[in-house]
């Protein structure tokens, strides 16, 4: 272990931060840990001397460097949030965590198993939490979905039908599956039984446009129940939709992100077969359930002020976050045996438990 005796956050004291990578998203963090009553923004880090004046002018107090080294110097720095490109994560990452710092990192965790496990180990070894930004799992209907699968509510999950499309922006590095479906692999992750997840992976993605990288999936994943999650990520939509699907034999969920009034809608809907005959499996009786569907009451809050309140609880208790290093690993893992999938012509690639 490379960090003094004591083990970081421990002390009464709020938690010092660094924010590293002020481009996109990296300002969402800024504000959140600016703002939370246990943490306090040190340090604002990009290579880009241009992000930094842009994302740290409001902030006094905080300081800005274009290097890491500077930041790890710094021995009131308990806490490094990475919101750089996923290909740097590993780096920074296991400086950040080798050094004795717990280690908020944005999705996806790496951009390999590989590299995901080595980063959990290190996080491991040096004893400290290392926990990925799956953002979308703090949000309310997201908690909301959990707690109706995990208290028995939703009933067996017959399936999910994921679909996040939009004009997207082409990136350079990933393509549509790596940048987009990290969000739905990391919602089924957190909403499902760690014994109902997904069990394989089959694959499609297209390229229409050539500009060498897919911008449409379509990602299929069997459940052990025998039911199948469906996932389609583009960037190609002419409309966005934010829509998922949680079928159960008890209640069916429906959740429209872009509707604001009503982001959750609980259906007490299905259908229900009977066999009659057990032998021959001629005689089912099917009955349809068409009864009232509710909006649960959700209240409305920002999901990154969620991950700092769970980052800095896992600090103080000292215990693994609810998105922890090893949904980021699952979440990974995921999307590499997609990529495998897709190179093998959609085969169906099985996933570790
Ligand atoms: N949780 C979410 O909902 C969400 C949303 C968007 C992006 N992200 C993730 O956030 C990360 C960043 O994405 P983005 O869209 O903000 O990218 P971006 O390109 O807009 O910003 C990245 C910034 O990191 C800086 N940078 C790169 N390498 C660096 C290094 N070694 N040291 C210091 N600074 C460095 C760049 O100069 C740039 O300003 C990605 O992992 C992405 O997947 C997460």
């Amino acid at each position: 272990v490379k960090h003094g005796p004591e083990r970081r956050g421990t002390a009464e004291r709020p938690l010092g931060v660094a924010v590293v990578g002020a481009g996109y998203w990296g300002p969402n963090l800024i504000r959140n840990f600016a703002a939370h009553v246990e943490t306090t923004l040190l340090w604002v880090c990009d290579r880009d001397e241009s992000r930094l004046s842009a994302a740290s002018r409001a902030l006094a107090g905080t300081r800005t460097t274009t290097t890491i080294e500077d930041v790890l110097d710094d021995d009131a720095v308990d806490i490094v949030a990475i919101a750089t490109p996923a290909a740097t994560h590993l780096e920074l990452g296991l400086a950040c965590l080798a050094s004795g710092r717990h280690v908020l990192m944005e999705k996806p965790l790496a951009t390999s198993t590989a590299d995901a496990r080595r980063l959990v180990a290190v996080a491991e070894e040096n004893d400290v939490v290392l926990m990925c930004d799956h953002t979308y799992c703090y949000t309310p209907p997201v908690l909301r979905i959990r707690e109706l699968l995990l208290d028995g509510t939703v009933g067996d999950v017959q399936y999910v039908d994921s679909v996040r499309i939009n004009l997207g922006l082409v990136q350079p590095d990933i393509d549509v599956t790596w940048d987009l479906a990290p969000h739905d692999l990391s919602i089924l992750d957190f909403v499902l039984p760690p014994d109902q997840r997904p069990i394989a992976v089959s694959a499609s993605t297209a390229d229409p446009l050539g500009v060498g990288q897919a911008c449409i999936g379509f990602l299929t994943l069997p459940l052990p129940n025998g039911g199948i999650v469906h996932v389609h990520v583009n960037w190609l939509s002419p409309t966005k939709i934010r829509k998922t699907i949680v079928a159960g034999s008890k209640r069916m969920l429906v959740w429209d992100d872009l509707l604001p009034s009503q982001r959750l809608s609980m259906y007490d809907r299905g259908i229900d077969a009977t066999e009659l005959d057990p032998e021959g499996r001629k005689n089912l009786l099917v009955s349809y359930r068409t009864g009232d569907m509710v909006a649960p009451a959700l209240p409305e809050r920002e999901a990154l002020g969620g991950v700092v309140d769970e980052l800095v609880a896992a600090i103080r208790e000292h215990r693994q976050p609810l998105t922890d290093g090893q949904s980021g690993l699952r979440v990974v893992a995921a999307l590499e045996a997609a990529s495998r999938s897709v190179a093998e012509a959609g085969r169906l690639v099985p996933l570790e438990p």
